[in-house]
């Protein structure tokens, strides 16, 4: 699993996001692997409808109905958003929410990644069994120093702690990713995927980066 984070990089902003979801669904095609995007929750609908890998970003664990403002998984789903980042370290949300959002995921047949900063937090939440738990020192995010570089024994100690859970959660890697040696580097310790940011979204060649990415999952 290869997920980028548009966030709300002004290189995604207005037709950017469709190009780079094309780019992206093109090389996930050539390479035969999936690669998700996250776009701003205002482009999820248009998003989904070149990219079957939709992934909302935030959600909040707000009610059906009378909830204005508010981005609810009942309702990204009818976006055929596939699934969402919950508790992204740029948009932390407290334990019990956590915990809801995975289970609504969950009975809604939608994919949950959730975000810790480290260890510890890894451990707490793969119990929960979410699909993914995406591991990302606050500190390397948006840094272009790789995790697997910089700190390999967090990637290490998460792949253990999600294993733990003795469930089906694995491990994505994320902060810092900027080359397919860093890819590579993460899926050698254990990461079954990457979620990545600013080393595709702020690249000058996006299809060239796709691409150095994504050699590396064929690799494996
Ligand atoms: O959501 C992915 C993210 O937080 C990592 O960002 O820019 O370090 O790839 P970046």
């Amino acid at each position: 699993m290869f997920v980028i984070n548009f966030k709300n990089y002004e290189e995604i902003a207005g037709e950017n996001a469709t190009r780079l979801t094309k780019i992206a669904t093109e090389v996930a095609k050539k390479y035969e692997i999936t690669i998700a995007v996250c776009p701003p929750q205002h482009l999820l609908s248009e998003i989904s409808k070149i990219s079957s890998n939709v992934f909302a970003q935030h959600l909040d664990n707000s009610k059906i109905g009378s909830t204005t403002g508010f981005v609810i998984p009942e309702i990204v789903k009818k976006s055929n958003a596939k699934g969402s980042l919950i508790n992204h370290s740029e948009h932390r949300i407290p334990p019990k929410e956590i915990e809801d959002l995975v289970n609504r995921l969950r009975n809604l047949g939608m994919i949950s990644i959730v975000c810790v900063q480290d260890v510890k937090e890894a451990q707490m939440y793969a119990k929960l069994n979410p699909n993914y738990i995406a591991i990302e020192p606050p500190e390397l995010i948006g840094s272009g120093k790789a995790v697997s570089k910089e700190k390999p024994e967090i990637i290490t100690e998460s792949v253990q702690a999600v294993k733990e859970a003795n469930n089906s959660t694995q491990l994505l890697c994320g902060a810092g990713i900027v080359s397919g040696e860093d890819v590579s580097q993460a899926l050698k310790l254990g990461a079954k995927g990457i979620l990545v940011a600013s080393g595709i979204v702020k690249s000058t060649d996006w299809q060239k980066s796709i691409e150095e990415f994504a050699v590396e999952f064929t690799k494996k």
